[in-house]
């Protein structure tokens, strides 16, 4: 079996860049760096991409991007239907519309019949590294997820699969994937929980001192939670927990300060949770464990601006926890990550060009955690080529349909408008008024290491 898929989420928060230049100098841009606009566009219109070409032809800044340094890139090019589709909160708003333009470019070349095999994905860095709307460590371009299923080929969104509809063609150093649907900005970690419907898990971050749980984990430098699903928590409420253990409980489904992807999470082994325990992976079960407590990997590679989340069919509900260990894995992460070498990963993420590692001053396994001991360095790398093993996300279990997921999340995301399928069409293009609700409540402070939250929160 293989696999490690993702959807994406997406939202958006982002704050004003400055937007685009004056369209009329467009014509004549002969880039910087050697790329040509000119022959770029032109190739776009040659290949019935006419809509893209001119949406790019007023937003020469992202073009000036796309042949910067003369690397290569991969256009994941919406079609004439898929512009045409864009919202108008996309569409009316400079920034957002080029954020959502730049998530369209992956560093790399990424060819079509080597992706990972759904549900298992392949996971790119695209160009949008504006901290208003990507928060992964480094200032890393936000991710995209591709699959391949059968003789189909996609960008897998949370609640989307935006196939690739043409042949690729290349311009100069720019590959061009035409696809059918355009990608979505995704927004944070929570406010992905609430717009897929995952009320289980946001019912209980917002209930943790009126929501600081949930500010923190939005707030970390880089995550990846393990999310249970909605009759999961459902089922765990139902045991009675002593209330001062859920901020525990929840921790032990987060990692701070590190964006493990499906790919990543395949070469790890384990992971030490915000509350301080080992998160043990078995990749041939598909499975993560704490303590006693073990969930089957359900849908993986969900993206947020911060980073990922796994969708499981059990709570990790150990009450364990050691704040002490939990920080000293969060600084060795935070210390692993190179800026530099984060905004240019290239091509397929891998244990070798991962955005964060555990770093080197990890503690070491826990006794009897079923954790292996950890090397300074456990990245390998073994997922890049299409051909991993895993029994993540096995055959249908847990791939609960995007459409569901984004139908059930209107009636608590705020105020309903403009989240879900917005134009009936399967579209993963979230209203950012329909995600700001949430964002009010007390933060515990900003980059605070999450277990001292925790502990705060279970004092
Ligand atoms: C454009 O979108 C950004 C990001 O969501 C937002 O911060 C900004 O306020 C919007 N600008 C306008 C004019 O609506
Ligand atoms: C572009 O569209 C036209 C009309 O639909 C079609 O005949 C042509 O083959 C298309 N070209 C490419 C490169 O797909
Ligand atoms: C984004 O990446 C570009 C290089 O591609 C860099 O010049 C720019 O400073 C980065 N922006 C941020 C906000 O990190
Ligand atoms: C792809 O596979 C499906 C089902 O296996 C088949 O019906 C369809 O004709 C195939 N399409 C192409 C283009 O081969
Ligand atoms: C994406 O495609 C996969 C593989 O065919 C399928 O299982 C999944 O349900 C699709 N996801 C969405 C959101 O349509
Ligand atoms: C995955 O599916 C195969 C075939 O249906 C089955 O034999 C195997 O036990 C499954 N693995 C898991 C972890 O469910
Ligand atoms: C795990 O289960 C074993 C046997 O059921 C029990 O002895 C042990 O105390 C449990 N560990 C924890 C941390 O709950
Ligand atoms: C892991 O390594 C540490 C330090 O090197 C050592 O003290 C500990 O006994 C090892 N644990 C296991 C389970 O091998
Ligand atoms: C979400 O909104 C749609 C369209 O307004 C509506 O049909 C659907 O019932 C709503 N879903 C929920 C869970 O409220
Ligand atoms: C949703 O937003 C649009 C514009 O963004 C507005 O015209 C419409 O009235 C809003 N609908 C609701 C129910 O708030």
């Amino acid at each position: 079996m293989k696999f490690t898929t993702t959807l994406s989420a997406l939202l958006t928060l982002a704050a004003a860049s400055q937007s685009a230049v004056a369209t009329g100098e467009f014509q004549n841009l002969q880039l910087r760096q050697g790329g040509d606009a000119n022959a770029l566009l032109q190739g776009l219109r040659d290949n019935n991409l006419t809509s893209l070409a001119n949406v790019l032809s007023q937003h020469p800044a992202v073009t000036e991007r796309i042949l910067a340094d003369n690397s290569e890139k991969t256009l994941l090019a919406p079609n004439d239907d898929a512009i045409a589709m864009l919202p108008s909160w996309v569409t009316s708003n400079s920034s957002r519309l080029e954020a959502t333009l730049l998530q369209h470019v992956l560093r790399g070349n990424f060819e079509t019949d080597k992706l990972n095999a759904y549900p298992l994905h392949t996971i790119g860095h695209s160009l949008l590294n504006n901290s208003d709307f990507s928060k992964l460590p480094g200032g890393a371009g936000q991710a995209v997820a591709l699959a391949k299923s059968g003789n189909r080929t996609f960008v897998a969104e949370a609640v989307n699969n935006d196939t690739f509809v043409q042949q690729s063609v290349k311009v100069d150093t720019v590959t061009v994937l035409p696809i059918s649907q355009a990608i979505t900005v995704p927004g944070s970690v929570t406010d992905t929980l609430r717009f897929l419907g995952y009320t289980g898990i946001s019912t209980l971050l917002a209930n943790v001192q009126n929501g600081a749980l949930a500010n923190t984990i939005d707030s970390l430098p880089g995550v990846t939670m393990f999310v249970p699903t909605n009759d999961a928590i459902t089922k765990f409420t139902a045991t009675n927990p002593n209330p001062t253990d859920i901020p525990t409980v929840l921790g032990q489904h987060v990692v701070a300060a590190r964006v493990v992807y499906s790919p990543l999470l395949i070469d790890q082994g384990s992971l030490i949770s915000a509350s301080g325990q080992d998160i043990v992976f078995d990749n041939n079960a598909g499975t993560v464990k704490v303590g006693n407590f073990t969930a089957k990997i359900l849908q993986t590679d969900i993206i947020a601006q911060q980073g990922v989340i796994h969708q499981i069919d059990n709570v990790l509900a150990s009450t364990a926890l050691d704040t002490g260990r939990a920080a000293q894995a969060q600084k060795s992460a935070e210390a692993s990550v190179d800026a530099e070498k984060a905004q240019s990963i290239s091509g397929p993420v891998s244990g070798k060009n991962a955005i964060t590692t555990q770093g080197t001053d990890v503690p070491a396994a826990q006794q009897g955690s079923g954790a292996n001991n950890r090397s300074a360095n456990d990245n390998t790398d073994n997922a890049g080529s299409g051909q991993t093993e895993s029994a993540i996300g096995n055959g249908t279990n847990g791939n609960n349909g995007g459409a569901s997921q984004a139908g059930n999340s209107n009636g608590s995301n705020g105020n309903g408008n403009g989240s879900g399928n917005q134009n009936g069409n399967g579209v993963d293009h979230r209203n950012p008024n329909a995600a700001s609700a949430s964002t009010a409540n007390t933060a515990l402070a900003a980059s605070a290491v999450l277990a001292a939250s925790i502990l705060a929160l279970v004092l």
